[in-house]
């Protein structure tokens, strides 16, 4: 930590390394950018905490750097995936042996599940994956080593397997009585008092995710793994095999682009009508030993790592000399395990409003891992708008502010509290705001942080979610002192959006995208309400709207350059000034 160095701009960021991609997390954090705020707001040796730490970047790039890590996450799903990413566990060897082990025991019967002809020469393979259109297989995709990658429509034994399976008649799987042989989770996706889960669409259960084929190869893959009996070892495997369960689920749409590989795309259980069927070994064996897997990921980990002992008390962690990290699953409201003015640095990454539904969506990982037993109370903590678990935007705000007070009493004096945030509308970056401030932190600033490639389909689709994000700069003041605010009304805040909106438009020079108005607009917008103590104690309406209301007067949309996807062309629209040379003169 350098008083005069801080951070004010964006900053440079490429993709996420090895030991981030070796599991889906929803809008994981960008490592590069996060490293760079922890090296600016902390020193070596100091206590980086992370209260919403999701899939643990804060904690391992705290690690990475020098300083001692606490991860608090209310989801056991999300601290599972810290504990594996930060853990350096046993020696690639290790791991290559265990799963040559594996192979030998059930590869033979996973893949005889999948198995098929090579239509041009009658070669039996195992497919890749089978594609299935409204619940009926469609075709077959595989590769032959004479004949390469190759697509065919299913044929009779094709069918017959599949028959055979549904049947229950493959007694490496099933019993006599064709029930699986094998455990796989049924957990329902409704809420203890009945209200189904907002994310579930047409799915009943997790079981219904998958076809009886992925199922039972799931469920035999699974027991093996449990049956490990090194526990380092054990919780690796099953790392890499919960990593595989949504790419093996129905909910993987068939991609011209990529046709012989699944991707859950959506932030839901997607009911998907022409869905993929992937192998279960193939992917398997993907998440272990190639470029995204297992292995690559724990020797994409610092050396050092080896050396992070994770400790369970904060004593402990706060004595020890060399480095240590603590994770704990609890909301952060019921937190009792570090004491006052402990910490030397927050960096976090609040739930965002309604947008990610972290609870109901880690729920299918969690109930392959039989994490989920106390998922009451998880829903009835977690911190998210869903009005199936009875929150709307004030309980959330009201769960927000009561974590605020809790982080800012756990910081130490004239420390910094770095808040990222993701949330497209004005609305819920308000309400974090609000939150954070109302706690007793100084707001220093905003910057607007892009993603690593912005998507021309995200220009297009301003509500969607790749925008990048904002990192909110507080500070617990050195002394106690009393702030307060005074509220602005909402259409002097509208005059000032408008304001600054002109303003940004004569700085481009050109006409300019709403989603390019909407990241600039922030850091000015509140730079400006803090030279006055000013603080919007309403829920203001979204920029778009509120700039609407001046489309005539103040502005007019002009057509930018239009933008082809596939075959398709779209005319996105800019917003451009009724009379640049009339504000010109103004701004003189
Ligand atoms: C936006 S995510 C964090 C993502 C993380 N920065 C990453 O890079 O993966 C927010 C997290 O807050 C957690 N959460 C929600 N309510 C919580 C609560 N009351 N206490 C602690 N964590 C909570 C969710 O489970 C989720 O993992
Ligand atoms: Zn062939």
């Amino acid at each position: 930590m350098n008083e005069t160095n801080s951070i004010n701009e964006a900053l440079p960021t490429s993709g996420h390394s090895p030991m981030y991609v070796m599991h889906k997390f929803f809008a994981r954090k960008q490592e590069d950018v996060i490293r760079e705020y922890i090296q600016t707001y902390s020193n070596e040796g100091d206590v980086v905490f992370d209260p919403f730490c999701g899939s643990g970047v804060m904690v391992a790039e705290a690690l990475r750097l020098g300083r001692k890590a606490v991860g608090v996450d209310i989801n056991p799903v999300a601290i599972f995936i810290t504990k594996n990413t930060v853990k350096k566990t046993s020696s690639t060897e290790r791991i290559v042996d265990e799963f040559k082990q594996i192979e030998l025991e059930i590869k033979q019967d996973i893949e005889e599940l999948y198995q098929t002809t090579c239509r041009k020469c009658g070669k039996i393979v195992s497919a890749i994956c089978f594609t299935w259109k409204n619940r009926d297989l469609i075709d077959v995709r595989y590769e032959c080593s004479h004949h390469g990658r190759l697509i065919s429509p299913v044929n009779d034994v094709d069918l017959d397997l599949l028959k055979k399976i549904e049947d229950g008649a493959v007694s490496e799987f099933f019993d006599d009585r064709r029930g699986c042989r094998y455990w796989y989770p049924t957990n329902s996706l409704y809420y203890s008092d009945g209200t189904p889960f907002l994310k579930k669409e047409r799915f009943n259960a997790i079981n219904d995710m998958f076809t009886q084929r992925n199922l039972v190869a799931l469920a035999k893959l699974l027991t093996r793994i449990n049956e490990i009996t090194d526990s380092d070892l054990k919780e690796a495997f099953r790392f890499a095999f919960s990593s595989i369960t949504h790419l093996a689920s129905t909910m993987t749409p068939v991609r011209p682009s990529r046709p012989f590989s699944s991707a859950w795309v959506q932030q839901s259980y997607w009911y998907v009508t022409n869905n993929m069927e992937s192998n279960v070994w193939k992917l398997f064996e993907r998440a272990v030993i190639k470029r995204q897997g297992l292995i690559k990921a724990k020797e994409d980990l610092p050396k050092d790592f080896e050396d992070k002992q994770e400790v369970k008390k904060f004593d402990e962690l706060a004595k020890r000399e060399e480095y240590a990290y603590m994770l704990i699953q609890s909301s952060i409201n019921d937190l009792e395990e570090i004491p006052e003015e402990s910490i030397d640095c927050v960096i976090t990454d609040p739930p965002y409003g309604h947008s990610i539904q972290y609870g109901e969506l880690l729920y299918m990982w969690g109930s392959w891992l039989q994490l989920m037993e106390n998922f009451d109370e998880i829903a009835r903590g977690e911190i998210v708008k869903n009005p199936r678990q009875e929150k709307d935007d004030m309980e959330y705000e009201q769960m927000m502010r009561k974590a605020f007070r809790k982080i800012f009493q756990l910081l130490k004096p004239g420390r910094y509290c770095i808040v990222t945030f993701h949330n497209p509308s004005l609305k819920y970056r308000n309400i974090l705001f609000r939150s954070v401030l109302l706690s007793g932190f100084e707001f220093e600033k905003i910057v607007y942080q892009p993603p690593p490639r912005a998507s021309v389909k995200s220009l297009l689709q301003p509500i969607g979610s790749q925008r990048g994000d904002y990192f909110f700069r507080f500070r617990k003041p050195k002394k106690k002192k009393k702030l307060s605010y005074k509220p602005i009304k909402m259409n002097n805040v509208e005059e000032l959006i408008v304001d600054i909106t002109r303003k940004i438009i004569m700085d481009r020079g050109k006409p300019i995208h709403h989603t390019d108005i909407q990241n600039a607009l922030d850091p000015i917008l509140y730079e400006e309400l803090k030279k006055s103590d000013l603080l919007m104690t309403f829920n203001p309406e979204g920029v778009e709207r509120i700039l609407q209301k001046h489309i005539g007067e103040v502005f007019q949309l002009v057509d930018l350059d239009p933008i082809r996807i596939g075959n398709k062309t779209f005319q996105p629209k800019g917003w451009w000034l009724i009379d640049p040379h009339l504000h010109e003169k103004k701004k003189e």
